[in-house]
């Protein structure tokens, strides 16, 4: 290889040297050695031409096609940011068993106003003391305080049988948490357009934190693209409240919801955000992975199922169990 090297050096050596000697002379040299290459110049010339072109077009028409759009940007404060999409078919055939179900729209809302700071503050505050009951092997921990479920090693475990239990809640961590998603209740009624006493609180509703750690079980992925009402039956409106930043707290983690327009919609989390939709696949979505730093949220899910119907946890009731 590099004797290679050396004799084209030389030889360019030797073209120069010889420079008054011709051009045609130093053709003569260089035919010889790389025989048809000429021909087969302009054959690559022309490829590469094409693949360029090919490259812009494919660069130029997805970008056309698929592309990303935030919805709701960290830095914006907004009261009321309102977004419909026609309900998919699927879901209002579904919605339409339960009467005062169907709602007026379907789409989403994200608002900074249905929760007040202090109350994200506080609930931020509950996050980081119960979740660290758990013991989380991946990047994910969930801790349900309707269940007890806490992510403890490869699966959970109920928190409330755990001996520090006693000593970690407070009573105002139960009526905090009422409060918070009564208010969210309120709200998802009063947009969708549904009768507030028939919406349920149901199962999975929890608290969730998430970092980068390698996922080290399937509770660990939640990077997955999906429709909430395919993962769990029951759901009929999903909401999402925001404990950390995006940008700040955490990097990554972003909510994308994967549109039939080709049109990626992100919501960029926010302390004290929150985000509402109905479940069906009108709102397909998933959250990006957390790269760096600790996303924390809260998912409140409402069903017009009564038989799925949850009730508000108590402490007092619990440790008694
Ligand atoms: C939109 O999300 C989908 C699903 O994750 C992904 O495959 C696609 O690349 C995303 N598009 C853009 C423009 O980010």
């Amino acid at each position: 290889m590099s004797m290679e090297v050396r004799k084209r050096k030389d030889s360019q050596l030797q073209t120069k040297t010889n420079k008054a000697d011709s051009k045609d002379r130093s053709s003569d040299e260089i035919k010889p050695k790389f025989g048809p290459l000429p021909q087969f110049r302009t054959q690559r010339v022309w490829a590469r031409g094409v693949m360029v072109l090919g490259v812009f077009a494919v660069v130029y028409f997805s970008s056309k096609s698929n592309k990303e759009i935030a919805l709701a940007k960290y830095k914006d404060v907004h009261e009321y940011l309102a977004q419909e999409v026609s309900c998919s078919a699927s879901y209002k055939d579904e919605v339409i068993k339960f009467p005062g179900c169907l709602p007026k729209r379907c789409g989403r809302l994200v608002s900074d106003k249905i929760i007040s700071a202090s109350e994200a503050t506080a609930l931020l505050d509950m996050a980081k003391r119960l979740l660290a009951m758990g013991k989380p092997l991946g990047g994910a921990a969930i801790l349900d305080l309707h269940s007890g479920a806490i992510s403890y090693e490869q699966g959970f475990v109920n928190m409330y049988k755990m001996n520090e239990a006693a000593s970690v809640f407070r009573d105002s961590d139960f009526e905090l948490y009422r409060t918070v998603q009564t208010k969210i209740q309120l709200a998802v009624a009063n947009y969708f357009q549904v009768e507030r006493d028939i919406l349920y609180l149901t199962h999975p509703t929890f608290f969730s934190r998430l970092t980068s750690s390698p996922p080290l079980t399937i509770h660990d992925e939640y990077w997955h693209t999906h429709v909430d009402k395919e993962t769990y039956e029951a759901f009929h409106f999903t909401s999402l409240l925001y404990l950390s930043d995006y940008g700040r707290d955490f990097q990554g983690g972003r909510f994308v919801f994967v549109d039939a327009d080709k049109v990626n919609r992100t919501v960029e989390p926010r302390t004290g955000r929150v985000s509402m939709f109905t479940s069906g696949s009108e709102n397909t979505h998933f959250v990006e992975r957390v790269s760096a730093g600790t996303r924390y949220a809260i998912t409140v899910s409402f069903t017009c199922d009564q038989k799925h119907a949850i009730s508000h946890p108590v402490i007092h009731d619990k440790r008694n169990t």
